[in-house]
């Protein structure tokens, strides 16, 4: 697909990996809409895109299916279509299940989960309308490595991989192309900053470089899963 000119949603666009994956985008003539909770942070974010009519800022909260509707109602509306969601809106809690309370579980859940299907859900018509076009799901290597206190996390992305690959066999026909990425530790706000250096961590433009590469991969194949891990994490032991 060639990228200038689309249309893109990334959600959770207003920092850490969405910030790279919007900033890739708008850098190859996307047009690109991204979405979260916070106004201040989406303003931020939008300026340092470098504003403009290209880039949309939308406070919209992907555990509200009507609100993640009339987004994607409002990008398609704004830009004309739709060619590429990225669903990478996520949160991780991390503490053992014995802790962890009903409203955390359904926060994860809810947030990584059904924000996805949602999201996808509203996105699948106006991707149709335009004879096809790509969802990109940002799962985590935790999804096949889980680890301790990580319970909800971690299943709620095994289970994102599994709603990738269903979705992607209903769509693919359509010319809908559906993929999901598994990084490792990216250096973000997202998970507290270990002790020590953190230069072996991912950066954000690592799993960006990912997406746009998959998006621009000719339509032949389908590179449907896609890991990306540090080259060179601390040594064990
Ligand atoms: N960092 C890592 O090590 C790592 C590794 C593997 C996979 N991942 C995955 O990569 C994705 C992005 O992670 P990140 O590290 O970039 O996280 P981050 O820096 O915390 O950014 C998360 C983004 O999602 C938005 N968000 C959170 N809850 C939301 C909601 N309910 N509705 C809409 N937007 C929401 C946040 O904005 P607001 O808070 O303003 O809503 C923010 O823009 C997540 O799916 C995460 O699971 C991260």
């Amino acid at each position: 697909m060639a990228l200038t000119g689309k249309v893109a949603v990334v959600t959770g666009g207003s920092r850490g990996i969405g910030l790279a994956i919007a900033r890739a985008l708008g850098a190859r003539g996307v047009q690109v809409a991204i979405t979260a909770t916070s106004d201040a942070t989406l303003r931020a974010a939008a300026a340092e895109l470098g504003g403009g009519a290209a880039i949309l800022p939308i406070r919209a909260d992907v555990r509200r299916h009507a609100e993640m509707e009339e987004a994607i109602g409002q990008v398609a509306g704004r830009f004309g279509g739709l060619d590429i969601l990225v669903n990478n809106a996520g949160i991780g809690l991390f503490r053992p299940v014995a802790d962890m309370s009903v409203d955390d579980w359904h926060r994860i859940i809810d947030t990584n989960l059904s924000g996805v299907f949602y999201c996808s859900r509203a996105a699948l018509p106006h991707l149709r309308a335009r004879g096809g076009g790509w969802i990109i799901n940002i799962s985590s290597l935790a999804s096949k490595n889980p680890f301790p206190e990580a319970a909800a996390y971690c299943a709620s992305k095994a289970a994102l991989n599994a709603f990738s690959e269903a979705l992607m066999q209903e769509v693919r026909h359509d010319g809908i192309r559906v993929a999901y990425v598994m990084p490792g530790s990216v250096a973000t706000e997202f998970a507290a900053r270990r002790p020590g250096s953190d230069d072996w961590r991912l950066s954000p433009d690592d799993v960006a470089q990912v997406v746009v590469d998959l998006i621009a991969h000719p339509p032949r194949s389908l590179p449907s899963a896609v890991e990306i891990r540090p080259s060179k994490p601390p040594k064990k032991g």
